[in-house]
């Protein structure tokens, strides 16, 4: 991925200058994120705290190591996913910087955690290579992004920091997205599966959904993510200019 000189920089800059001003209106984005991820942990969590296989939303018969590495990895995403709305919110960076570090490093030892465990879960698909393919790729450049934009704090490369770890966060994301494309995906190609029970999982046209839903989640999130460190110069200046 090709490196915005506009906005990477090698060069050391302090994360705690002056609190930037910046009005909720700017940063219109931010509640609504916080509210989609408490929605989705809301809706996802509940069925896997009991640690009752049977209440998972996917087949958990793929062999001994397959539920505990899952579990383990909705765990840690959880708490990652909070912790990744803590570190976007600019308000709370610009304000309270050693609480940003503290959630930023809570994020990073959770987002290891996640991405390992969820590295275990991809080699078990449920519909197939091809989604075996998407959620190890995903897990991979998950990891290296993170580790990337872990290291570039560690080395106060600020603005390779803020690149890599806006690449990680869309990646976490993509299990967000996912629930978005799903239905969007049913809804296009296997509409009967939306009101006839019996359709799941095992039925073919489900699977090359549940294959193109790993794919359309993650690619489109980092393509986002690369649209949104490669905006205009000029529209960036004029938001930091009414600062
Ligand atoms: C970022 C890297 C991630 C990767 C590579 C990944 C990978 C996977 C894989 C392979 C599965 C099993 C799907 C199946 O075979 O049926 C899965 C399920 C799941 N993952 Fe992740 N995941 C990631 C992030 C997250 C995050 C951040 C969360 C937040 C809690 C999360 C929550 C879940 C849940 C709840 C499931 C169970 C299935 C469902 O409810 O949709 N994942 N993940």
């Amino acid at each position: 991925m090709a490196t915005d000189t506009t906005t990477s920089t090698s060069t050391p800059a302090s994360p705690a200058g002056p609190a930037p001003r910046v009005r909720w209106w700017r940063r219109p984005w931010i509640a609504p994120l916080a509210i989609i991820t408490a929605i989705f942990l809301a809706t996802s969590l509940p069925r896997y705290v009991g640690l009752d296989p049977t209440q998972s939303l996917v087949p958990t018969d793929r062999g001994a190591v397959f539920y505990p590495a899952l579990v383990t990895h909705i765990f840690t995403g959880s708490i990652m996913l909070a912790a990744a709305v803590l570190q976007l919110w600019p308000w709370l960076r610009a304000h309270h910087p050693r609480v940003h570090r503290w959630s930023g490093r809570v994020y990073v030892a959770t987002a290891l955690v996640t991405g390992v465990a969820a590295l275990v879960v991809a080699q078990f698909p449920s519909a197939g290579l091809g989604q075996q393919v998407a959620n190890t790729l995903l897990g991979v450049l998950f990891l290296a992004c993170t580790l990337l934009g872990f290291r570039a704090v560690r080395q106060r490369r600020f603005g390779d920091h803020r690149e890599w770890m806006v690449r990680s966060t869309a990646l976490a994301f993509s299990i967000v997205a996912n629930r978005f494309w799903i239905p969007v995906l049913l809804a296009i190609f296997v509409p009967e599966s939306l009101t006839d029970p019996s359709i799941g999982v095992e039925h073919p046209a489900v699977k090359d959904v549940a294959i193109t839903s790993a794919w359309v989640s993650w690619v489109g999130n980092l393509l986002f993510a690369e649209w949104w460190l490669h905006r205009k110069p000029n529209k960036r200046a004029r938001v930091q200019r009414s600062r």
